[in-house]
C-alpha cells in the first residue's frame, strides 16, 4: 500500500489526526468535524485488510479422532504448552503433517497462551480456545456460531475426563475421578473438580485430568469439522435450561417484548456464578480462613 492511500484510510476513520495522541494512550483524537461524514465501506477498508488468499481460505482435512486424541494429550504435555496448544495442533499440527503446508507452517507454539485458561487467568478453557480456533480457522461466524453453541454448550455438561491414555503414555495413570463443571470456564472448571476428586489445583493428577481432557476436547471439534464437511452437522444440544428460561425466555436479553430490564452479554450456564452456592457466598468481606476467628 502507498503512504498515499495509508493516510487516505486513516482520515476515513476518524478524521484528521488532530493535535497528536491522547496522553497515555497513543491514540489519535477524534475529530470534532461539525460536517457529518459516512464510515468507510468494506471495500475502502479492504484496501489495508484483505488477507492473502482470501478469508477463511484454508480447507479441512478428515483425521482419524484416535490419533488426534492421542496426540491432543501428548501436545498437552510437551514442554508443558498445554491444553490450547494440544487441541490446535492435534487437528491442525496433524493435518499439516499428513498434507503439508499451509498446516505445517502454522506456528503452534503460540497457542501456549491457552494454558490454564489464558496464561493462568482461569478465563474460558484453553482446551477450547484450541478447539474454537481450529473452528474458525475454516468456517466464518455465519457457520461458527452454531458449532461453538454445540461445542461449549456439551463442555458444559459433560462428567470430564473420559479419555484413558495407553498404559506408558503419560506421568499420572490409571483412572481418575470425573466431574460436570457446568462453565466453559478454566476456574469453575478445575475448582470442581477438585472439590468432587479432593486433588488440589496444583497436583499432578490435576494436571493429568485437564492432559486428558485436552483429548476429549479435540475430538469435538473435529466430528463437527467432519459432519460439516459431509454436509450432515445439525445442533444436538439444547442451550442450558436456565441461560433460556433468563435471556431467550426471560427479562435479560434477547426478547425484548418483555421487560428487559437488563440485557447481558454471553450464553454461559448462569448458574455457577448466580445460585448463591456455599462455595459462591462472600469469601472476601466475611472470609474466616480456616483455623483463625
Ligand atoms: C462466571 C460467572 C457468571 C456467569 C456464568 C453469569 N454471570 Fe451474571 N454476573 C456475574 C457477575 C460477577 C456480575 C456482576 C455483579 C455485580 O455487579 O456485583 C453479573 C451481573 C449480572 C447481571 C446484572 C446485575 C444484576 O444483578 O441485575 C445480570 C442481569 C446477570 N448477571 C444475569 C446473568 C444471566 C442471565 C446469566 C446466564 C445467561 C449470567 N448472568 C451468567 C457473574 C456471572
Amino acid at each position: 500500500m502507498t503512504q498515499h492511500s495509508r493516510r487516505n484510510i486513516l482520515a476515513l476513520m476518524g478524521g484528521a489526526v488532530v493535535g497528536g495522541a491522547i496522553s497515555g494512550l497513543g491514540l489519535p483524537a477524534l475529530a470534532a468535524s461539525k460536517e457529518k461524514q459516512s464510515a468507510p465501506t468494506d471495500a475502502q477498508l479492504g484496501e489495508r485488510f484483505q488477507q492473502n488468499g482470501g478469508d477463511f481460505s484454508w480447507k479441512p482435512h478428515k483425521l482419524d479422532p484416535a490419533e488426534v486424541a492421542a496426540v491432543a494429550h501428548a501436545g498437552f504435555w510437551y514442554k508443558g504448552y498445554g491444553c490450547g496448544y494440544g487441541v490446535l495442533y492435534s487437528i491442525v499440527g496433524l493435518m499439516g503433517e499428513k498434507y503439508g503446508a499451509p498446516y505445517k507452517d502454522f506456528p503452534f507454539s503460540m497457542m501456549e497462551f491457552g494454558k490454564s485458561g489464558i496464561s493462568e487467568w482461569g478465563g474460558t478453557c484453553g482446551a477450547l480456545l484450541g478447539a474454537a480456533a481450529s473452528l474458525a480457522l475454516f468456517f466464518p461466524r455465519k457457520e461458527r456460531d452454531a458449532m461453538i453453541d454445540e461445542l461449549f454448550r456439551w463442555y458444559e455438561i459433560t462428567a470430564f475426563p473420559v479419555y484413558g491414555p495407553a498404559p506408558g503414555t503419560t506421568k499420572v495413570e490409571g483412572p481418575l475421578p470425573t466431574s460436570v463443571s457446568d462453565s466453559i470456564l478454566c476456574h469453575i472448571s478445575v475448582s470442581k473438580w477438585c472439590a468432587a476428586s479432593g486433588f488440589d489445583a496444583r497436583s499432578a493428577e490435576r494436571s493429568e485430568r485437564c492432559g486428558r481432557i485436552t483429548a476429549d476436547v479435540a475430538v469435538k471439534p473435529l466430528e463437527i469439522i467432519q459432519k460439516k464437511m459431509d454436509g450432515s452437522f445439525a445442533p444436538t444440544l439444547q442451550k442450558s435450561e436456565v441461560y433460556a428460561g433468563c435471556t431467550v425466555e426471560g427479562c435479560h436479553g434477547e426478547n425484548k417484548k418483555k421487560w428487559d430490564h437488563s440485557g447481558l452479554k454471553g450464553r454461559m450456564d448462569c448458574t455457577p456464578c448466580h445460585t448463591g452456592s456455599k462455595a459462591m457466598q462472600d469469601k472476601r468481606e466475611a472470609h474466616v480462613p480456616t483455623g483463625k476467628k
